[in-house]
């Protein structure tokens, strides 16, 4: 089969790499991909906004399954267009990707279905939200109400900071129409872990966690960025946790999107918050996440375009678990100095040779491009350099000992992907 991966970054990578061990896929293309993905997909010269030329593209070229990784295209209705043409596609239609494309839809959903979720208020205009916010309890996090790319979350430690987020979010509009309403809510103490789940509108399984570290510095400082780096699974959640999890949220997410008159076919990937009082839903994501698919998609055992098959048909019943293996991975986004405010691109990238004699070491590019046989940086995200193995601990440091192979002008990574909690991992590996 002919599969086309929509999108350019690092989770297409890690898609592409999954979906080109699929002995049933024969050929991959990437649109627009990078040129990081050559070596496995062709480059086909459309956006990922154009929806109407790759669906031209996609009945053209006969492609048996189309793969959605970003949410912008999921929010605009790729794939109702795409159906509609009797092309086959992967990921939720329109309104059912608004659970990511609209925090207060994401929000009604949670509150009317009595899903475990953070206290909230909504506002339309700053004078009002700063109002509330001066003599609010801190901290707690405003949200623009639509999409952001992960970077419309702020945090709040007091009314300055809020100060700062409305004028950003709702005044300058960084995120253009996404911060015409902003979400405040209750910020929720404990660890945060991601569950993606699968489901076809009729069953939701769990897939596996993993956990992300969206500041752009160490110590989690700076602005929120897609995602820095990350681990899977998160030692967080265990047997019981996950049974509780699929309980108390994942199930009565499915039944109150059924009972809304929701289908929804694709991956759910639900950001939660381990409370003193169990788990709470932080927001909801449409897709698979990025940089979580390049620690997940090396981890899972099925064959993705299988899943994909069974979730289109709604056949997802046939599995009583979907499998992935017990190793964990990590991986650490190599990104542009001044990522995710301004950057500059174009620098050589030295090194990738001799880190592709790693065995344990997968290289995902984010941004990158070829030019006399050279790569250049060409993103704010660059490289995903994951490395998988049993301890945690020790494929942290074997990841920041490979990473001192590579090397560009202005290159930028956290120091500290995933140590809060690796000796926890190892413990719990014993
Ligand atoms: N890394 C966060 C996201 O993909 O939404």
């Amino acid at each position: 089969m002919k599969v086309m991966v929509v999108g350019d970054g690092g989770r297409e990578h890690a898609l592409i790499w999954k979906l080109f061990r699929s002995d049933r896929v024969d050929k991959i293309y990437a649109a627009p991909g990078n040129d990081g993905m050559t070596n496995i997909a062709e480059l086909v010269p459309i956006e990922a906004d154009d929806i109407e030329a790759l669906a031209r593209f996609a009945e053209k070229n006969d492609i048996g399954m189309t793969v959605v990784g970003p949410e912008e295209p999921l929010v605009a209705g790729i794939v109702d267009y795409f159906i509609e043409r009797g092309l086959p596609i992967f990921g939720p239609k329109k309104q059912a990707a608004l659970l990511e494309g609209s925090k207060i839809f994401a929000k009604s959903i949670l509150n009317k279905y009595d899903i475990p979720t953070a206290e909230y208020e909504i506002f339309t205009d700053p004078d009002t939200a700063l109002n509330y916010l001066e003599s609010a309890e801190y901290p707690l996090v405003i949200k623009a109400e639509g999409l952001a790319q992960g970077k419309g979350v702020i945090v709040a430690s007091n009314y300055g900071d809020s100060q700062d987020a409305v004028a950003r979010i709702m005044e300058d509009k960084a995120f253009g129409d996404a911060g015409d309403r902003i979400v405040v809510e209750d910020f929720l103490e404990g660890e945060e872990v991601a569950v993606l789940a699968l489901t076809d509108g009729e069953t939701i399984l769990p897939l596996t966690t993993a956990r992300d570290h969206k500041a752009v510095f160490e110590g989690d400082e700076g602005p929120n960025t897609g995602g820095m780096g990350a681990y899977s699974p998160s030692p967080y959640i265990d047997a019981k946790m996950m049974d509780r999890i699929c309980r108390e949220i994942l199930r009565p997410t499915l039944k109150a999107l059924k009972s809304e008159g929701i289908d929804y076919r694709g991956v759910l990937y639900v950001g939660i918050i381990l409370t003193e009082n169990g788990p709470a839903v932080i927001d909801y994501n449409a897709r698979f996440g990025d940089p979580e698919s390049q620690v997940m998609l090396p981890r899972m055992k099925e064959d993705l375009l299988d899943l994909i098959e069974y979730t289109n048909n709604v056949q997802l019943r046939a599995f009583d678990e979907i499998g992935f293996y017990d190793f964990s991975a990590v991986c650490v986004i190599l990104a542009s100095a001044g990522y995710p405010l301004t950057f500059t691109t174009d620098y050589e990238i030295k090194g990738l040779e001799k880190l592709k004699s790693h065995d344990d070491l997968i290289i995902f590019h984010s941004g990158t491009k070829i030019k006399d046989g050279k790569y250049y940086t060409n993103n704010g995200r660059v490289l995903g350099l994951t490395v998988v193995g049993n301890s945690l601990f020790n494929i942290i440091n074997k990841v920041y000992e490979y990473l001192e192979e590579v090397e560009f002008e202005d290159m930028h990574y956290r120091t500290d992907i995933g140590f809060s909690i690796s000796q926890i991992a190892d413990t719990n590996l014993e």
